[in-house]
């Protein structure tokens, strides 16, 4: 037995510390906590804005047993063995505050782990002078700065950076002392570094994620020299070049993502050596000329996407050779010639998108084969007879989501009861533009939770049936030639009556607005993005808005503009208090604008203008942000902001009606130029103009930052 005496001259404080060799064993809780880690916690709490519950500078000999801590003998220096802190984990706590320098006495540290916090400031450069930590984790967090740190941890296996706020250079020598590091991930960061060739150092690299930062350059050759490399990500940065055909010396390369950077060239026939590959995306580049055979025969590949390219020539998939493959996408291309039959073969095939591409014919029969398809979107391929392609589609029993906009030019909607897409959560056959009706098959689309069959020439009323679907929370029948009076059934809607709003789930791997594909922030599940919608403007709808429209509390956007509804606007809108959109405009409205909206606090766009409404704006709450267009082509309306309200409503002299026309067509932010993009893809317009999606990079990240905290934190 041991006694070791120290005396602590700040606190004056004595302590004796009783080490038992034969606990070597024993829970950590039951050591005694080394002065020297005390202070360093000590200091380290203490810059922090909130403490951690269990912690406490009073008990001093405890500090092995605070959450969080964990202690252990080590071997110190004369064969003397001292119980010492070894780890500090404490993610996921809400701690905000500076790194405070003093956890450099940490000494025998070997893992630290404060990821998913708000810690804040520069990393001090004492935490990069541990000589025996293994795992450094302080991803998720707000340091900022430079990594001008001399790296000197010569144990280290992981290190994860990522997504913070670093910036500049960051030197690889780390590998020049962390000569073991195993896992290296500096995603989501502000790095603009090219790859240094002394990358060829971290020769026991197994993990490398520089993805969204702002690396630019060549990957280097020395990268290929990583053989341990199972992945490699380096998605979402400026990069350039060829990919090397040395990229077939990583033997090991599981997942393998360069999506949504410069890249260009064809891609190399070396993927016959990666027989571990199950991930490749090389989306959002510029990459040209078919796939190749090496990797249109890969057993391995689970997920192929090399959406957003400009690939040509016809799609050649070895079915019978790729066994695994579950995802593929291959939109926004410039694949041509008949549809690709083969891919039918492809039997687990649960994902695909070959949307804009350039196939001349009808869906091939044998697609009735692909019975684990649960995602396809065909939007935008030539595709030709909606009637054939929906009666084979049905037999694809797993099919949940179905897009095929921008195809079928002038046909009918089919109207035969007899088609069932029991399982499908969303359609969106949208811009084709398509006569006929609403269709009665939908009837059996019990499970739909998305509906958009908005820019085409459908006729006819909009059915009560649409009532029925439980699930429904967004409906777009917007830009049609739909007649007579909204159905009650509409104001009955349960997913968007409840509280709670079922959303759909979708794969990662799924896009559906393939023209904005370069956008940072569409790359995300973008259905979980849309709000809660019922858009049927534009249309020829008459009759009143029914008083039961106020049940759809859930709803974020009604939008009944540009029809030929008259009677009164209902009071009962305001209790739909989430109600962020609201246009009338463009109707034969009267009456009042009930003041009750004033309540509606989240209204950012509204508009009641061309209709034939009187009295007062309401005044307070939003109304005063609404600009003077929302209201305008209400003669007997009183002006906009005056504060000299006539009781005999005057006639608005020297208004120019050319410029309040200009200003009605922006009011709900509808850009009308974008007339050859699918009505779907006005949605995400209007999503980038209310601040759902986000257009300056920075900005965008940030408020991504902000979004998932809020996510993570909500749960
Ligand atoms: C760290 O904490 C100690 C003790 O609370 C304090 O005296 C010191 O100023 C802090 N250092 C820094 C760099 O914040
Ligand atoms: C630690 O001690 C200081 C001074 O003795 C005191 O102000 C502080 O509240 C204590 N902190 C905790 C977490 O007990
Ligand atoms: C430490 O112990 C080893 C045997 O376990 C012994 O050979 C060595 O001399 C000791 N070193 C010191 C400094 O006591
Ligand atoms: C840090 O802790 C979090 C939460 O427990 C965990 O998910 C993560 O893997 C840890 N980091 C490392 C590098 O082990
Ligand atoms: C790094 O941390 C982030 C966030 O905590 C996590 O999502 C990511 O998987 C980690 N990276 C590695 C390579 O484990
Ligand atoms: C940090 O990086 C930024 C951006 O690259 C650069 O402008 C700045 O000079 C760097 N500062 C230091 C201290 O290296
Ligand atoms: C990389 O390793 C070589 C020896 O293998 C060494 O000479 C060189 O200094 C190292 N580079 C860095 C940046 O550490
Ligand atoms: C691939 O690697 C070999 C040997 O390592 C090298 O000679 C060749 O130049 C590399 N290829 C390219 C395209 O850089
Ligand atoms: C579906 O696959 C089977 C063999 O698995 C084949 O015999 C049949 O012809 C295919 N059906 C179509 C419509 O191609
Ligand atoms: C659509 O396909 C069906 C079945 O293949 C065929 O009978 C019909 O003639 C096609 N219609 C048109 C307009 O091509
Ligand atoms: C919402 O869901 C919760 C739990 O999933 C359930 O307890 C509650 O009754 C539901 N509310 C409504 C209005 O359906
Ligand atoms: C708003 O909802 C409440 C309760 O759901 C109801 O009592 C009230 O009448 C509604 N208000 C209007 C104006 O319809």
């Amino acid at each position: 037995m041991l006694i070791k005496t120290r005396s602590r001259r700040q606190m004056g404080i004595s302590i004796f510390v009783c080490l038992c060799f034969l606990a070597r064993a024993t829970d950590s809780k039951n050591l005694a906590c080394d002065l020297q880690d005390f202070t360093a916690l000590v200091g380290f709490l203490n810059d922090l804005e909130s403490g951690i519950g269990g912690w406490g500078n009073d008990s001093v000999a405890d500090c092995c047993t605070w959450p969080g801590v964990t202690c252990e003998f080590v071997h110190h220096i004369a064969n003397i063995t001292l119980s010492r802190v070894v780890s500090l984990e404490l993610p996921h706590k809400r701690l905000k505050g500076k790194l405070n320098k003093s956890l450099g006495g940490l000494e025998y540290l070997r893992v630290l782990n404060l990821s998913n916090n708000f810690f804040w400031d520069h990393l001090p450069n004492e935490l990069f002078r541990f000589k025996f930590l293994e795992v450094l984790d302080l991803s998720s967090n707000d340091f900022i700065g430079n990594l001008t740190a001399e790296i000197s941890l010569p144990s280290l296996l992981v290190l994860n950076l990522s997504d913070n706020w670093l910036e500049g250079l960051f030197s690889t020598g780390i590998c020049g002392v962390a000569s073991r590091l195993q896992v290296l991930d500096l995603s989501l960061n502000l790095f603009t570094d090219k790859i240094p060739q002394t990358i060829r150092n971290c020769s026991f690299l197994e993990v490398l994620s520089l993805g969204s930062n702002y690396f630019e350059g060549n990957l280097p050759e020395d990268l290929f020299q990583l053989s341990k490399l199972r992945e490699l990500n380096v998605e979402d940065n400026q990069f350039t070049g060829l990919l090397s055909p040395n990229v077939s010396k990583l033997t090991n390369l599981v997942e393998f993502e360069i999506s949504t950077n410069g890249f260009f060239g064809t891609f190399p026939d070396t993927f016959y050596n990666l027989r571990k590959l199950k991930r490749f995306s090389a989306n959002s580049n510029r990459f040209i000329g078919s796939l190749p055979p090496s990797l249109t025969s890969s057993q391995s590949i689970i997920s192929l996407n090399v959406r957003n390219n400009s690939l040509n020539g016809s799609i050649a998939l070895n079915c019978s050779s790729m066994v695994s493959l579950i995802s593929l996408a291959l939109s926004s291309n410039s694949f041509s010639g008949p549809f690709p039959e083969n891919l039918s073969s492809c039997k687990k095939l649960t994902s695909l998108d070959l949307s804009r591409n350039k196939f001349s014919s009808q869906l091939p029969e044998s697609f009735k084969n692909l019975t684990s398809l649960s995602y396809l979107s065909l939007s935008n391929c030539s595709l030709q007879n909606l009637t054939a392609t929906l009666a084979i589609l049905q037999h694809c029993q797993n099919l949940s989501f179905l897009v095929l906009t921008l195809n079928f030019r002038d046909e009918v909607m089919p109207d035969y009861n007899h088609l069932q897409f029991s399982r499908l959560t969303t359609l969106v056959i949208a811009n084709c533009p398509l006569s006929g009706s609403v269709p009665y098959w939908l009837q059996s689309c019990s499970n739909l939770q998305l509906l958009d069959l908005s820019w085409n020439r459908l006729t006819g009323h909009i059915p009560n049936f649409l009532g029925a679907m439980k699930l429904l929370f967004y409906l777009d029948l917007s830009r049609n030639m739909l007649s007579e009076e909204i159905p009650e059934g509409l104001t009955k809607l349960e997913n968007l009556s409840n509280q709670n709003v079922t959303l759909v789930e979708l794969s990662k791997d799924f896009y559906i607005f393939t023209s904005s594909s370069t956008a940072r922030g569409l790359r995300y599940n973008l259905i979980q993005g849309l709000p809660p919608t019922l858009d049927l403007s534009s249309n020829h709808l008459t009759g009143p808005i029914m008083a039961e429209f106020g049940n759809l509390k859930q709803l974020h956007v009604l939008n009944l503009s540009n029809n030929n509804l008259s009677g009164h606007i209902p009071e009962s809108l305001s209790n739909i208090t989430s109600l962020e959109t609201l246009d009338l405009s463009d109707n034969s409205l009267i009456g009042i604008i009930p003041p009750s909206f004033a309540r509606l606090s989240f209204l950012s766009k509204f508009s009641v203008a061309f209709n034939k409404l009187s009295g007062h704006i309401p005044t307070g709450g939003q109304f005063s942000t609404f600009p003077e267009s929302s209201f305008a082509g209400n003669e007997d309306l009183c002006a906009y902001k005056s504060t000299r309200c006539p009781s005999v409503p005057e006639e608005k002299p020297g208004e120019n009606p050319i410029e309040l026309e200009d200003e009605k067509v922006f009011v709900i932010g509808l850009p009308f130029a974008t007339g050859a993009v699918a009505g779907f893809i006005l949605v995400v317009t209007i999503c980038y103009l209310s601040g759902w999606l986000f257009r300056e990079e920075d900005t965008q990240k940030r408020v991504e930052i902000a979004w998932k905290r809020m996510f993570s934190t909500s749960h």
